[in-house]
């Protein structure tokens, strides 16, 4: 009877290795260890031997039970394994490797307009020393309103404009200036920076109002900043993002974060100043809202207002966009149509 169970387990061993697969191992179980396997059909005939040979057989035939179950496990596993490598292997696609996709016929991969125009603008800024920050979209509300000079009463902080979380601590951010906020705290002047993306405002959308949108919020903090400054720098942008001279003013705008605050005008690209629907026979395009940053907003980024000043402007980037190709439509935008998307620019 012993040497039965060790040519059971010598059969096992045999049997094992010719598995390949996992149903297979899943039979192989049942034949040694089920209910009418092998095993048990040599135990069914202890029943006539003596009580010391049960006792050693039964305690043998206990440990090649517990041996056979550690094996399939040991084979199950290494089975995964194999199964899940081989269809790694058979499925795998370099992605990285363009003409592979182009041989599978994707030609027509290219880059969202938004990214276009914001990564153009990033070029223009750090080559003139403008570092690039980014920020999280789910923002407090000390970063988009308190360190912004909002206070609780204003407007802008309106259940209607804002998407606020449950807990009312929580919102969407509704402008890049949170990037200003963060983004001095963490330097010490003379420093300047862009902070490029998506905003969120709790509106109706319609063909020139998106419920997200894209700005991009620049600053640059020193001593001695002017007016002059900033228009400079807005000048040297625009000239370059439409890739001729423009012409620019500024108005009075009211901001709470900038003192003064203005809205720059470019002149019309379109009819060059002298009157076209564009423009709303005006000769000006309202683009962009800028100003020198509030004292408090300086105080609050820990930067001595009798010190230091600075300028900050919030570009739109969706107007641009719309303004650079022609869109009539911001809903365009994050409308996720590829056919939309692929006129622009291929790899
Ligand atoms: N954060 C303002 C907005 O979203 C724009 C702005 C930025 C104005 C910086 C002035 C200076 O409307």
């Amino acid at each position: 009877m012993l040497q039965n169970l060790e040519d059971l387990k010598n059969e096992f061993s045999t049997a094992l290795n010719e598995v390949k697969d996992q149903s297979s191992l899943v039979n192989l179980k049942a034949d040694f260890l089920g209910k009418k396997g092998k095993l048990n059909n040599i135990l069914k005939s202890l029943k006539d031997a003596t009580p010391e040979v049960r006792k050693t057989l039964g305690m043998k035939s206990n440990q090649l039970k517990e041996t056979i179950l550690a094996d399939i496990e040991k084979k199950m596993t290494a089975l995964e394994l194999f199964e899940i490598n081989e269809r790694l292997k058979k499925n795998w696609q370099d992605i990285t490797y363009r003409s592979s996709l182009r041989d599978q016929g994707l030609t027509a991969a290219g880059y969202h307009p938004v990214t276009i125009i914001q990564r153009e603008i990033e070029d223009i800024f750090t080559s003139m020393g403008f570092e690039i920050l980014d920020g999280p979209h789910i923002e407090n509300e000390y970063y988009n309103f308190e360190a912004l000079n909002i206070p609780d009463t204003h407007p802008a902080r309106d259940m209607q404009d804002t998407f606020w979380f449950k807990d009312m601590k929580h919102l969407l951010r509704t402008h890049t200036s949170c990037i200003q906020a963060r983004g001095m705290e963490k330097r010490t002047p003379p420093f300047k920076f862009i902070g490029p993306g998506k905003v969120f405002r709790c509106e109706a959308t319609d063909a020139s109002h998106e419920a997200a949108f894209h700005q991009l919020e620049g600053m640059m903090v020193g001593k001695d900043i002017s007016v002059a400054n900033l228009i400079y720098f807005m000048k040297t942008l625009l000239s370059e993002i439409f890739r001729k001279e423009v012409n620019v003013r500024l108005r009075p705008g009211f901001f709470p974060f900038v003192e003064p605050g203005f809205e720059l005008d470019i002149e019309c690209l379109i009819c060059g100043g002298s009157g076209c629907s564009v423009c709303k026979q005006s000769g000006w395009v309202e683009l962009l809202p800028c100003g020198m940053v509030h004292p408090n907003v300086l105080r609050h980024g820990n930067v001595n207002p009798d010190e230091y000043n600075g300028f900050a402007f919030g570009l739109g980037l969706d107007r641009l966009v719309m303004m650079r190709y022609g869109i009539d439509d911001i809903r365009h935008l994050h409308s996720g149509n590829l056919s939309f998307v692929s006129q622009f620019k291929t790899f």
